[in-house]
Parts: structure tokens; C-alpha cells; sequence
């Protein structure tokens, strides 16, 4: 098996779990914060200072690399892997969620989606047989299903016929998929709908997948209904299996994600606001460019252990973001992938020592209500 999971401890007061998730390249412990390296690179870091700073897995994106530099490309290089000089977790959505981004650049149909390249305006197709094609060459140990990201809010009809559609390429996709050393994750849609939540769910674990995504959620809709729509989901998954909230990353979401059973994020906020000048404390976000911090030589985050807070101030941080020199973005990027990795190594040892809601009650005693 590819990728195994391990159930190490349940929380015994809510869904909250920590786990471990084997692969062929390292043992990772969940739940975990996956960052976001769209192009084979997470914005601004290199793979070394990526492990530094502890990440476990990394997700790259099928739509991107697909149209540049192509997946015949990467695979001769010898996968993503050795083509991005990164030796551990690779997870690799499928395009589904990007295509969809796409609005009226893209057509829908039961065999797959006709698109143009944003790069070239050229003709493009992905198919559930495609996308899985794509995902083998590139070779990451976790690869996802292509399905549609429904827009927010959809129908019943449309989320309902959507929904059929994304299960019946997720058996498709499961039909083309033949590497043993990589792991093929279903992807539960549905929509903001109880029921079809719950008939997706269903339909996908029937099929027997090692892992699910939750998809179509953080699109928009109020938080607590996404946090409805995880607790119609989660219940319904394996507890041996591990479960990914996909496209979600902030701390709130994250504490709430994680309470209700889910193991495995990822979400672009942290790196994207981070080259803005935003980072994030266990206190709310900081936008850095303020005239308050022009002389404020205290670190982001006087809790946090990263490169950037053992070393710089604020003000200093500051000062690079406003002359636009690139060290300024290396720095706010440390921060917040730090920050959010060791937040979850935190809920980890929270869950692990039995004391979780306590871990969740501190958190929202200093944290900004959303
Ligand atoms: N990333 C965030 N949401 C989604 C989703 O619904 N599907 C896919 N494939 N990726 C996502
Ligand atoms: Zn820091």
C-alpha cells in the first residue's frame, strides 16, 4: 500500500484524532498544515527551509503543471520529486477545483472539461482518465480525484446532478489509476446540501478509497456552514482513513476543521497574504505595513520559535516590505508556514494529552472572532 494511515488517539470528547500517515517518501504526523506549492515551488521558500521548518507534505497543483512545463516534461526529469529537489510528502490536486476557477473559460460535459490555458488562451481538455494520467507522471505519493468544485451557493438540482457526476469520474478515475506507490483520494462533494453531503460521502466510501477530501467547501458560504457540512460528512468516512478539508488554512477553520474529525488542510492564505505583508499570531493577523509597526522592535510573534521572530522586528520586517525588497517576503512566509505547522503540532499534543477543548478554549479566548 501506498500510503497507510494510523489512528493513534481519538479525543474523547469530540471528533478531534491524531494520527499518522505513512508514504514512500517519510512518516507524517497528523493533523497536518500541507503548504501550497502551485508550480513545484512554494512561493518564496526553498525546499530546505521548507524542512527546516518541519512541513511534511506539500500540494502542487495537476491544472498548473499540466500546462506548463507539461507532465512528459516532469516525468522525465524524474517526477516531481527529483524535479523540485524535495524528498518528502507531494500531494497533487487534480484540476478539478482550478478548471472550475476558471468561469466562462470552461465547458462541462459527462466526459470531462474543455477549458483554455490562462497562460496561452490555447485549447485544453481534462478528463477524469487525463487528470489521473497527469497525476501518475508527476508522481506524488497522494493524488485526488477530478471533480467539480460546484460554484456557491448551487441548487439542489444542479449540486445534485454535479455531485452524481463528480462520483461517477471519481470511478473513473479509479479505473485509470494503477500506481501502486501513490494513493488515490475520493473527493466528497454535495454542496451546501445535508443529504447530498451525506449521499456523496456514501457513494465515495463504498468505493473504497484510502483517504477522502472534503471538497466545495470555503467557497464563499458562512463559516458555520461549512462546519455543518463537515459534521454531516466526517461521521459518515472510515475512522481508519485519513480525511482532508481541502483549500482551508486559517487558525479558526483549522481548530474547527480539526474538533470535527478532519486530519489533513492545505490553503494558499498564509503563503498569498504573507507577500502582502500579512501575518498571522495567536492573536489575530498583523498587517505589517501599518504605520504602528514603523517602530516596533519586537518580534511578529513573541511565542514563535521561526527564523523570522528569533531574528527580526517588526519595524525591520517593515521597513523591507515598504522598499520592496524580496528578503521582506521570505521572512512574513517563514513566519506564517511556521506558525500554522507548529499550531498543528500544538492541537497534536493537545489531542494526544487529552486536553483539546481546553487547547480549543485558550485558542478562542485571545483569538479575533471571525
Ligand atoms: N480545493 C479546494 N476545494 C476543492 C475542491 O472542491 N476540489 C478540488 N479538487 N480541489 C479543491
Ligand atoms: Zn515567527
Amino acid at each position: 500500500m501506498a500510503v497507510t494511515f494510523e489512528l493513534i488517539k481519538r479525543c474523547p470528547a469530540t471528533g478531534a484524532r491524531a494520527g499518522r500517515l505513512y508514504t514512500p517518501h517519510g512518516v507524517f504526523d497528523t493533523p497536518i498544515f500541507m503548504p501550497v506549492g502551485t508550480q513545484a515551488t512554494v512561493k518564496a521558500m526553498s525546499p530546505h527551509e521548507l524542512a527546516v521548518m518541519g512541513a511534511g507534505i506539500i500540494l502542487s497543483n495537476t491544472y498548473h503543471l499540466f500546462l506548463r512545463p507539461g507532465h512528459d516534461l516532469v516525468a522525465e526529469a524524474g517526477g516531481l520529486h527529483t524535479f523540485m529537489q524535495w524528498d518528502r510528502g507531494i500531494l497533487t490536486d487534480s484540476g478539478g477545483f482550478q478548471v472550475f476557477s476558471l468561469g466562462p473559460l470552461r465547458k462541462i460535459s459527462e466526459e470531462g472539461v474543455a477549458f483554455r490555458s490562462h497562460i496561452d488562451g490555447s485549447k485544453q481538455f481534462l478528463s477524469p482518465e487525463k487528470a489521473t494520467e497527469v497525476q501518475m507522471a508527476l508522481g506524488a505519493d497522494i493524488i485526488m480525484a477530478f471533480d467539480e468544485c460546484m460554484p456557491y451557493p448551487a441548487d439542489h438540482a444542479y449540486a445534485k446532478a454535479s455531485t452524481d457526476r463528480t462520483t461517477r469520474w471519481a470511478e473513473r478515475c479509479l479505473k485509470t489509476h494503477n500506481r501502486k506507490d501513490q494513493a488515490l483520494f475520493g473527493i466528497v462533494q454535495g454542496g451546501m446540501h445535508r443529504d447530498l453531503r451525506a449521499m456523496s460521502a456514501r457513494d465515495l466510501v463504498s468505493m473504497g478509497f484510502p483517504g477522502y477530501g472534503i471538497g466545495g467547501l470555503s467557497v464563499g458560504e458562512p463559516k458555520p456552514l461549512m462546519y455543518e457540512m463537515l459534521e454531516e460528512t466526517v461521521p459518515l468516512l472510515p475512522a481508519d482513513k485519513p480525511r482532508y478539508l481541502m483549500g482551508v488554512g486559517t487558525p479558526d477553520c483549522l481548530v474547527e476543521g480539526v474538533m470535527r474529525g478532519v486530519d489533513m488542510f492545505d490553503c494558499v492564505f498564509p503563503t498569498r497574504v504573507a507577500r502582502n505583508g500579512t501575518v498571522m499570531t495567536s492573536r489575530g493577523r498583523l498587517v505589517l505595513k501599518n504605520a504602528e509597526y514603523a517602530r516596533d522592535f519586537r518580534p511578529i510573534d513573541p511565542d514563535c520559535g521561526c527564523y523570522t521572530c528569533s531574528n527580526f522586528s517588526r519595524a525591520y520586517i517593515r521597513h523591507l516590505l515598504k522598499a520592496e525588497e524580496i528578503f521582506g517576503l521570505r521572512l512574513t512566509t517563514t513566519h506564517n508556514l511556521h506558525f500554522l505547522i507548529q499550531f498543528m503540532r500544538d492541537m497534536r499534543k493537545a489531542i494526544i494529552d487529552d486536553s483539546f477543548l481546553s487547547f480549543r478554549e485558550e485558542f478562542w479566548s485571545k483569538y479575533p472572532t471571525p
